[in-house]
């Protein structure tokens, strides 16, 4: 499957960031959010990161925007992938609505870090042609996409998404639908950690991230990355994990969860752990 025109719900950095890469790899995507305004904003994102990448050869934004296009409602396509709120009801709700509206080959696929995805296949008519197709952050950067495979999901809908994710220049690792999956199970636990480290006064932010930066080689440290992320996102995929798996490790740290009740959600919100004001 070629999947030619693919529509994108959820135009936050996740959707903006994949509706960019399918538009640039030569596919047609239509772009839909609820909320007002968000897809403008995705598109200047988009055309910023495009004007990066076109410095080093990649195609321009002249060349990519064109091929998205904004729509009003869920719309039929070869493809959905869903990047909205990592809400149960809310993802429901659009694979109830995506299952009505597509074509039934269509295959329906979620950006969730952690909502189940045999849950989501459960309650649409096509369980089959569910799947997780996880991205991550900045989309158009990081080269993997985490296939997540529900009970229900067939071979061929698994063997089209990692074809797919390949030929967008990604590169696809496979996991099965258990709580977190593997890249969340790994990256969340060392995220909270951290948040401890500060809470009990172990070291200051700085320090920490820069331990993990220069002595672990990793591009960012894990209290910028949490700010990257989301510190809301950061708390509700640890729900997830700690629900889940049902092991008290994986329960949020208190000041994570003081920081968003404050409204300090990381970058998007202007604070988190550090002031981008
Ligand atoms: N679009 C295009 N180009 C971009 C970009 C974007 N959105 N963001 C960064 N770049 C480019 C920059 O232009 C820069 O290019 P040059 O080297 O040619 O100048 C390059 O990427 C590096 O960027 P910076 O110099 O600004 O900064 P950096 O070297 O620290 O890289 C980073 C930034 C790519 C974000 C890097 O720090 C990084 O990879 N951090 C880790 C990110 C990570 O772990 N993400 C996963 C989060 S988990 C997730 O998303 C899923 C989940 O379920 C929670």
């Amino acid at each position: 499957m070629r999947f030619e025109h693919v529509l994108v719900v959820g135009a936050g950095q996740m959707g903006g960031g994949i509706a960019q890469v399918v538009a640039a790899s030569g596919r047609r995507v239509a772009l839909h959010d609820e909320v007002p305004g968000a897809v403008e904003r995705a598109l200047a994102g988009m055309e910023k990161s495009l004007g990066k990448l076109a410095e080093k050869g990649g195609p321009t934004p002249e060349q990519v925007l064109p091929r998205v296009t904004p729509v009003g409602d869920i719309v039929g396509a070869d493809l959905l992938i869903e990047a909205v709120v990592e809400d149960v009801s809310v993802k429901e709700a659009i694979f109830r609505r995506a299952d009505e509206v597509l074509p039934a080959d269509a295959i329906l696929a979620s950006n969730t870090s952690s909502i189940p995805i045999t849950s989501l296949a459960a309650v649409t008519a096509r369980p089959d042609k569910v799947i997780g197709m996880h991205f991550f952050n900045p989309v158009p950067v990081l080269k993997l996409v985490e296939v997540i495979r529900a009970l229900q999901t067939s071979d061929e809908t698994a063997a089209a998404i990692v074809a797919l994710a390949e030929d967008l220049g990604k590169t696809p690792a496979q996991a099965n639908d258990f709580p977190g999956f593997v890249s969340n199970r790994i990256l969340m636990p060392f995220v909270n950690e951290a948040a401890y480290a500060l809470m009990e006064g172990v070291a200051e932010a700085e320090a920490i991230d820069t331990i993990a930066k220069l002595g672990f080689a990793h591009p960012m440290g894990p209290l910028a990355l949490a700010d990257l992320i989301g510190l809301d996102t950061c708390v509700s995929i640890m729900d997830v994990l700690h629900e889940g798996l049902g092991d008290p490790k994986y329960a949020p740290c208190p000041l994570l969860r003081q920081y968003v009740a404050a409204g300090r959600l990381g970058r998007k919100s202007g604070r988190g752990f550090y002031d981008y004001a």
